[in-house]
């Protein structure tokens, strides 16, 4: 593994900008401010990594612009690998593709990833948050970390996938290892993430292997089945594509439903019009992917020199499109500090990023959280806080790393 550091903005300076870091806040009420100030000053700012956008109309323009690629490799050159085993299988990513490999791998998988497939996963989703729920219920506190989000999404991704649901522990862990990928510390973690994907790997071309003589209506079976005229899904793809889903899919799932646990937890009267309204909940999903998305931003980089309202990025610059910041743009979002379950009819929020790389587990991820956060209002009533939550670093996948609550039992 090669760990010479990519100098990813020394190319790039701008006097005037405002600056933005990260390592030193504690919540995301702090980051939020931290970004606030910085878009009052200008809408690009510089932070750790490179320039960084913070503007609704910016960020949607740069993950949309093709003079902007998505950053080959999930962006290890930045934290010094740039070859060996971990950097091969993250330039093979889908996230890490671009132009027509991209474009011909999203034709393929688009049909696997319609709502249909996440719709028929409803009734799974609404057993397993109740399951968890229900024994909580009887005591009338936990720790909604601990206790409920860390077994849910994995056995829905399993059932998604197709694998059986006693290996979801297995899934979870190496989940847990391959996601400090975005940890910003492959120094240490890069054979863990490594050994972590090799396992995940061999055990997904068994599944596959034994898919092919038996087909069902599982992810994997459909991606089997696609193809584009002559065109399928190599192996390799094959796989790449199943693990992308788990890591994508599982520690962002878990931590937003977290994350919006404590938001609504802090704003008692949403929480109980939740409860009262469930018919709100995809709008509730909406406004706490909003006020806390749990990814803060999605990097691309730029192919060649781009003017970006005056200020020239050079070719090569990695470019931060500060999606948390576009969420909170007072030019888009009437009082965007404020959580209101019940906001219509504004532009799209950009925690699913934007362009040709847009969420593919959108429709099951937002599944997901709407009947969890339904459930939790209705079985919870009169959350509070028990402690102060502690939260995961804001760089990476963020989400509380603890949150106490205590509630009226027996609903
Ligand atoms: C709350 C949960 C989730 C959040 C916040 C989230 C966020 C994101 C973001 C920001 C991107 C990158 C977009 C870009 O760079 O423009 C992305 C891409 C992706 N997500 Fe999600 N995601 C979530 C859930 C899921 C789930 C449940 C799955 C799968 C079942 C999934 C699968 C993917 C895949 C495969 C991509 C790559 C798409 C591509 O490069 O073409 N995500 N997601």
């Amino acid at each position: 593994m090669t760990t010479e550091p990519f100098d990813s903005c020394t190319s790039f300076s701008v006097t005037g900008l405002p600056t933005l870091a990260y390592d030193h806040l504690q919540d995301p009420d702090e980051a939020h401010r931290a970004i606030a100030d910085a878009r009052r000053r200008a809408p690009i700012a510089i932070g750790p990594h490179g320039p960084e956008v913070l503007s609704y109309e910016l960020v949607r323009r740069v993950l949309r612009d093709p003079r902007f690629s998505t950053a080959a490799g999930l962006g290890l050159d930045v934290q010094g690998i740039t070859s060996g085993p971990l950097w091969d299988r993250a330039t093979q990513n889908i996230l890490g593709l671009d132009g027509a490999e991209h474009h011909r791998l999203r034709r393929l998988v688009s049909h696997a990833f319609a709502p249909r497939g996440a719709e028929r996963l409803r009734e799974l989703i609404v057993g397993t948050i109740d399951s968890l729920v229900e024994p909580l219920t009887r005591v009338g506190h936990c720790d909604i970390v601990a206790d409920l989000v860390r077994g849910y999404p994995t056995p829905i991704i399993c059932a998604l996938l197709g694998a059986p649901p006693q290996d979801w522990q297995l899934f979870s862990a190496w989940t847990d290892e391959i996601t400090k990928l975005f940890d910003w510390n492959l120094a240490n973690d890069g054979p863990a993430v490594l050994a972590a994907w090799q396992d995940l790997d061999a055990y997904l071309a068994d599944m596959v292997e034994q898919r092919r003589h038996n087909l069902s209506d599982d992810l994997i079976s459909d991606l089997i089945r696609a193809e584009d005229g002559c065109d399928r899904l190599t192996h390799g793809e094959l796989l790449m594509l199943a693990a992308a889903l788990l890591v994508a899919g599982t520690d962002t799932t878990r931590n937003q439903l977290a994350a919006a646990v404590h938001a609504l937890c802090d704003h008692p009267e949403q929480w109980a019009l939740l409860a009262r309204r469930p018919e709100l909940a995809p709008n509730a999903v909406q406004e706490v992917m909003r006020y806390y998305p749990v990814v803060l931003a999605t990097m691309r980089r730029a192919v060649e020199d781009v003017n970006l309202d005056g200020v020239v990025i050079p070719a090569g610059t990695l470019v931060i499109a500060n999606t948390a910041a576009a969420n909170r743009d007072p030019a888009i979002y009437a009082d965007p500090h404020r959580l209101d379950i019940t906001r219509d009819g504004q532009p799209a929020i950009l925690t699913f990023g934007g362009g040709v790389h847009y969420c593919l587990g959108s429709h099951l991820a937002r599944i997901e959280l709407a009947e969890a956060l339904r459930i939790i209002a209705q079985r919870m009533p009169d959350p509070r806080r028990r402690a102060p939550a502690r939260w995961h670093a804001m760089s990476g996948i963020t989400g509380p790393a603890e949150l106490a609550i205590e509630f009226t039992p027996g609903h």
